[in-house]
């Protein structure tokens, strides 16, 4: 039974560095992460891909998602951002697609394209606060950021936020779907984390206008006399 994070396990949850998440890569902890699209991408898929335009996404801190292969697959150019190598060869060995890796330039780092003329894909290995429109080679279109912003340590989001404005056209749109663990029934000061939807707000208000578009709840779990709702909730974004 899913059990809420106390304030300690948030806390250890929010200081993770790019070495925790290479550890946990290469323990395995990570690799099936994501086993199928996500549905609220497939729900509003028409709010980051316009059917007039070659449509440009960008999916940060990917990892291996499989949203990557659906986005390529309804013709998007799609760009992900991954610092962990072996999440990346995993994305292009799980779903047999082959792929070249050529040195970044600038920056430490690699970029692992995809060699099949169908799938328009490029992860770029490297330090996501790294990237820039010139290493990408234009600015995106949109952007489907699910477990990306959750995973970004509550210090770093007003910057994660501020650099994503950088790689984005002016009209970009960006969708943002985030895990929620809340406590619904009056809290104890041990399970006292910060919401999902506060997050949200508080990263994103400063630079753009923020809209709820869809919040499900997936699980209820009642136990000893609280209750905890676990879901995800789906944002869409626009910058000022
Ligand atoms: C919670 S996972 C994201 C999951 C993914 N979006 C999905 O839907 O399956 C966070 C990912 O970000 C990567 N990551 C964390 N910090 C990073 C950084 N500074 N630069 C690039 N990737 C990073 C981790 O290796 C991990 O794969």
């Amino acid at each position: 039974m899913a059990q809420p994070m106390t304030v300690d396990e948030f806390n250890e949850y929010d200081s993770y560095t790019v070495q925790d998440w290479e550890k946990m890569w290469n323990d395995g902890q990570l690799g099936s992460m994501t086993s199928k699209f996500h549905p609220m991408m497939v729900k509003f898929h028409e709010m980051i891909i316009q059917s007039d335009r070659h449509n440009r996404v960008f999916v940060p801190l990917c990892g291996n998602s499989l949203d990557l292969l659906w986005l390529a697959r309804k013709g998007c150019s799609v760009v992900g951002s991954e610092c962990v190598a072996f999440a990346c060869q995993n994305f292009f060995t799980e779903n047999q697609i082959p792929y070249e890796i050529r040195a970044l330039d600038g920056i430490d780092g690699n970029v692992y394209c995809s060699k099949d003329e169908k799938l328009d894909i490029r992860i770029f290995q490297c330090d996501h606060y790294q990237l820039s429109p010139r290493i990408v080679g234009y600015p995106l279109d949109s952007v489907w950021d699910r477990g990306a912003f959750n995973s970004v340590p509550m210090k770093r989001r007003a910057e994660y936020v501020q650099h994503m404005s950088t790689l984005l056209t002016s009209s970009a749109t960006v969708l943002v779907a985030v895990s929620e663990y809340e406590i619904v029934s009056e809290g104890d000061a041990n399970h006292d984390i910060p919401t999902a939807e506060e997050g949200i707000y508080i990263a994103f208000k400063p630079l753009a206008s923020v809209e709820l578009i869809e919040r499900s709840i997936t699980e209820r779990h009642e136990f000893e006399n609280q209750v905890m709702e676990v879901g995800e909730i789906l944002f869409k974004v626009k910058f000022n």
